[in-house]
């Protein structure tokens, strides 16, 4: 039986996880090691998506923390690399686009083991934006390529990247197709003392929205002009260096009108979505499960990897104005018609396992 290490470590990784490792051990395909980079530690970053996502615990724990890209990328890169030269897997599995699927790839890659990209094929401007270098890097150094989309298997082409490309779709269509039983809006959105309809849900944690005080000034500017034309509640679940820069760039008066609430769990986070009125985010992972919930999201970012939702106009992307973003929530509150089935029928799981131990292409 073929050994494969799947490398996570930030929130986004931990879903996509939660459906090819279970996919995996349900059909019992290979062995399958879990390594744990660290990059995100706190409880309600990490430690929740285990318990509610019924995830496997990791088999490692390499402990690397928060720091400088170069130093997060390269302490993941040395240890991974250690772990590597004990298990001897015959692949290794990484997802997405953060500074441990870099990493991972590159030690494995290096060490001449395959690797396996989950969500490969993603562009968006500007390319010199964190993720977007982390994307191309690691579909560059993959043997097999999961696109989401046929779009993102065309990106690949564009590069040159032909070979081991395959659209199995999302994996947190899945995630999401699995998990919506437990969904609990009513009882979710009461302990959050809103009512149905009533609010708007908020994420920002990019860099380019967080790191330079007018932006961010601007992006808080425009939640609380959209909470006074609309007069819907903006809840706000704070990642923790959003929360660092509000208070190193002395902005936390733009935040008395708005819900502002610690990070929350999948759970939590996509029952509140069932029952609001919009989304707005510059989360890659967000803007997409607003889309399986029926929601529209206005998207705070230049681009886009998720093309296909901006291009028929379900998402709405946004710049960093404030008067900008209040208009864009009111034209994302108005109904139009839903794209259908943009990014798979919900089995990108079982198709990657059939790709990965090879009874499908
Ligand atoms: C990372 C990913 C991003 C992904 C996001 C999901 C990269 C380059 N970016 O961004 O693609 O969308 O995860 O959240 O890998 N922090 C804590 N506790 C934690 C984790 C982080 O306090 O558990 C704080 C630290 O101050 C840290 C900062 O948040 O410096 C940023 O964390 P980091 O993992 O470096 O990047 P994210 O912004 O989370």
């Amino acid at each position: 039986m073929k050994k494969i290490v799947s490398l996570v470590g930030a929130r986004p990784q931990f879903i996509k996880e939660a459906v090819v490792g279970a996919e995996a051990r349900r059909r019992n395909a290979w062995r399958h090691v879990l390594v744990h980079s660290g990059q995100h530690y706190d409880a309600n970053m990490s430690d929740v998506f285990f318990h509610e996502l019924d995830m496997k615990q990791p088999d490692h724990f390499l402990g690397v923390g928060s720091g400088s890209h170069a130093r997060q990328t390269a302490d993941v890169l040395v240890k991974f690399e250690a772990l590597l030269l004990e298990e001897k897997p015959d692949m290794v599995l990484v997802y997405g686009d953060t500074n441990t699927t870099v990493a991972g790839a590159l030690a494995a890659s290096k060490l001449k083991i395959p690797v396996a990209h989950v969500e490969a094929g993603i562009r968006q401007q500007p390319k010199d934006m964190p993720e977007e270098i982390n994307r191309v890097l690691v579909d560059h150094l993959s043997a097999q390529l999961f696109c989401c989309s046929n779009l993102a298997a065309r990106n690949l082409a564009r590069e040159g990247i032909i070979n081991g490309v395959s659209v199995p779709g999302d994996v947190m269509y899945d995630l999401y197709l699995k998990m919506r039983h437990r969904f609990t809006p009513e009882e979710t959105r009461a302990r959050f003392g809103l009512e149905k309809d009533a609010y708007i849900v908020a994420t920002i944690h990019r860099d380019f929205n967080t790191d330079d005080p007018h932006a961010l000034a601007a992006i808080l500017d425009g939640l609380n002009r959209a909470h006074t034309k609309s007069g819907l509640e903006i809840l706000l679940p704070l990642h923790p260096r959003t929360r660092k820069r509000i208070a190193e760039f002395g902005l936390e008066d733009s935040l008395h009108r708005l819900r502002v609430v610690d990070p929350i769990g999948y759970l939590d986070l996509m029952s509140l979505t069932q029952h609001c009125a919009a989304v707005i985010t510059d989360s890659g992972g967000y803007q997409k499960e607003a889309y399986y919930t029926e929601k529209r999201a206005v998207v705070l970012m230049p681009d886009t990897g998720w093309r296909e939702l901006v291009e028929t106009r379900w998402n709405l992307l946004c710049n960093t104005d404030a008067e900008r973003i209040a208009h864009t929530i009111t034209t994302a509150l108005e109904d139009t018609p839903r794209p259908e089935d943009l990014f798979g029928n919900g089995s990108a799981g079982n198709h990657i396992v059939d790709l990965i131990i090879g009874i499908s292409s």
